[in-house]
């Protein structure tokens, strides 16, 4: 009979380092599919829209919160775990926040990345329809070795949990093992903590102790099997790391290609993050790059070489060979590359076209503007259909502070112009080859010469 749910409360344990990472770095902070581990599972969490995602800290605790914090803001808050003495003690550390709350305790582990929301859910309901104090989510593996093996009794109930180096030889043989995924009510799990002893091989507080000692308190423990095994793989390698960002990239690629329409020219050749968007028609080159939050419209072509990362394209953007765009904003038919560099807020209006060797920082370049050889165009505005020749700098830092160009609509800008900022070109005006503009230049005029002086007027 369904019981009547609890509020439910996430507990993600992440304050270990991971030492079998053989890294400076806390293990939940290595990226996967270009977020961090901890990020996937927050992710997950987040959308069970739970009443509030604890996350257990210690290692880089701050950096770990940060990444939290980036991915589902306020709804998380933190309890630091100064001494990693084991996932009981990470759980225990919680207790003053959820002991009291009578609430559903999900505990999900910060290095299982992979969990699926579907399972969590059909985790909890299985739970709340079998009336059980603590459900654990299993799998079956064909090589269960370092897991946590599931021991069931004669009845198939659940016995307990043994850890792979506490566990006698029979037990190493079966193949069920602990996901690290765990459905508690708060009440249970908080007492059985206070019975959980470090009594095994490394001396820690386990928390897979907690489910046999709920059993032995006369409550029931029942064990919620998984078909899809990849969903619970722990990361703890490197090597592992590796092999879940390729099936993690492959996922993504080959969503894109059935759902979204898109091509892929050698899909395992691409490098595209879980979050990104791509419209229909578009066509993706060999070693490419998306990463973070992409949006990339439709029919698009992304040439080989290529990195975008947490940017947005329009319809019909070709990105030639090896560009690179990062934090920048690209409209609809605009032509970008080869060998182009767009950063830090670069926003390209509407058929705007940018060619090989041009970098634009923190710059606007309205509609139709060509900047297509050999160009730095930083902290600056762009008329409408104005033209930058080859080998223009905007000349935007005196040596210490950074200064604003503003180049009006339909200039010409010669061949190797230097545009020493502050400066306004006017509308409509032209500037000779190897102009050093110093001062304002008026609309419809020609400027040349070191410094540019006004030659003529146009109109
Ligand atoms: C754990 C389980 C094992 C299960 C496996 C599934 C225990 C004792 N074992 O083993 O049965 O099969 O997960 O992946 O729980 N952590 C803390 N504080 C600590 C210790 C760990 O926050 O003091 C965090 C880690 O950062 C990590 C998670 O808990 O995110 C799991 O710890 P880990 O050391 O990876 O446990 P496993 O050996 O994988
Ligand atoms: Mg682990």
């Amino acid at each position: 009979m369904n019981k009547p749910s609890k509020p439910l409360n996430v507990l993600i344990m992440a304050a270990g380092l991971g030492t079998r990472m053989k890294s400076k770095r806390a293990k939940v902070l290595h990226e996967l599919g270009g977020s961090p581990l901890i990020a996937h599972v927050v992710r997950a969490a987040q959308a069970l829209d739970p009443r509030s995602i604890l996350v257990i800290v210690g290692h880089q605790a701050e950096e770990v919160e940060r990444a939290v914090l980036d991915e589902v803001g306020e709804l998380a808050s933190f309890v630091i775990q100064a001494k990693q003495r084991g996932t009981g003690d990470a759980v225990e550390s919680a207790r003053d926040q959820l002991e009291g709350t009578d609430s559903l305790v999900l505990v999900l582990s910060g290095d299982v990345p992979m969990i699926k929301v579907e399972t969590l859910k059909n985790l909890i309901e299985h739970h709340n329809t079998s009336g059980a104090a603590c459900t654990i989510l299993s799998v079956r593996l064909e090589n269960p070795t370092h897991y946590g093996r599931v021991i069931r009794d004669q009845n198939d109930s659940f016995k307990k949990i043994v850890e792979e180096r506490d566990a006698s030889d029979e037990e190493r043989q079966v193949k069920e093992i602990n996901s690290g995924i765990y459905c508690f009510e708060s009440k249970a799990l908080f007492q059985a903590l206070r019975k959980v002893e470090p009594r095994n091989d490394q001396g820690e507080y386990y928390l897979t102790d907690a489910p046999g000692i709920i059993l032995a308190s006369g409550d029931t423990v029942s064990v919620y099997m998984h078909s899809d095994a990849r969903e619970v793989y722990g990361i703890n390698t490197r090597a592992e790391l590796a092999e879940f960002e390729n099936l993690v990239r492959r996922g993504a690629i080959r969503r894109l290609m059935t759902e979204s329409g898109v091509t892929f020219i050698d899909p395992s050749h691409a490098y595209v993050s879980v979050e990104a968007q791509v419209g229909r028609d578009t066509v993706i080159h060999p070693n490419v790059t998306i990463e973070g939050k992409c949006v990339i419209g439709e029919a698009c072509v992304i040439r080989a070489g290529v990195r975008i990362t947490n940017s947005r394209l329009g319809d019909g953007v070709v990105v030639k060979d090896h560009s690179v765009i990062v934090e920048s904003e690209v409209a609809a038919n605009c032509s970008i590359g080869p060998f182009a560099h767009l950063r830090m807020n670069a926003v390209l209006e509407e058929k705007a076209a940018v060619g090989n060797f041009v970098e634009v920082k923190k710059s606007r370049l309205k509609r139709g503007v060509k900047a297509m050889h050999l160009t730095y165009l930083g902290d600056a505005t762009i008329g409408e259909r104005t033209n930058i020749g080859a080998g223009t700098v905007t000349c935007n830092f005196d040596g210490t502070h950074k200064h604003e160009t503003i180049i009006e609509e339909e200039v010409k800008i010669g061949s190797d112009t230097m545009l020493v900022a502050h400066v306004r070109v006017g509308a409509r005006s032209v500037t000779g080859a190897g102009s050093v503009v110093t001062k304002d230049v008026p609309p419809d005029s020609l400027v040349a010469g070191v410094p540019a002086e006004v030659k003529k007027k146009l109109k």
